[in-house]
């Protein structure tokens, strides 16, 4: 079982792929923290200092690094779905569930780690809610695509599973 959590920043693929993997008693990992391990880097420091061109490039290529490991859970970051086929590979792979959530309560999560997050860190509340609607938008296509879609505002331990068979 390998299992790909997609879904918008603030949607709490992180946070709820460790308490399943915790319960299933399966490996987690986070695909934002390999790719700080690999450039010694914060996502931050990486998208200011070498572009997003080339966090998408690192971010596909530790995508498909995470193939030797049978029964994980990996946390995505927002936008891997939507690059260089990760979504097509993703479904290649394993299962892919998409946390979906509306903008309102994505916007709760974000605010509290905007410094975290290049993409939203400069907005201002306003500016915010407008992002999150157009991007979200705009990766619907992508998120979409995944096998199985779950209400990200209605999660708790046994929400993983319950749509999925071990
Ligand atoms: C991004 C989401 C972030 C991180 C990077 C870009 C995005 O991950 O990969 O800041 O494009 O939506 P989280 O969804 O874990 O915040």
């Amino acid at each position: 079982m390998r299992i790909f959590l997609l879904g918008f920043m603030g949607s709490g693929k992180s946070r709820w792929g460790k308490i399943w993997a915790d319960e299933l008693h399966i490996d987690f990992c986070d695909i934002d923290a390999l790719i700080e391990k690999k450039e010694q880097l914060s996502v931050v420091d990486i998208f200011e200092k070498k572009g997003e061109d080339h966090f998408r490039i690192i971010e596909a290529s530790i995508l498909r690094e995470q193939t030797g490991k049978e029964d994980i859970i990996i946390a995505c970051g927002g936008g891997s779905p939507c690059f260089y086929n990760n979504i097509q590979w993703m479904n290649e792979q394993g299962t892919t569930v998409y946390l979906q959530a509306k903008p309102d309560f994505l916007l709760k999560n974000i605010m509290d780690e905007k410094e975290k997050r290049p993409m939203v860190k400069n907005l201002n509340e306003a500016e915010l809610i407008f992002f999150i609607e157009q991007k979200l938008k705009e990766r619907e296509p992508f998120y979409s695509q995944a096998s199985l879609r779950v209400n990200a505002e209605e999660l708790d331990v046994n929400s993983l599973s319950s749509i999925i068979t071990l």
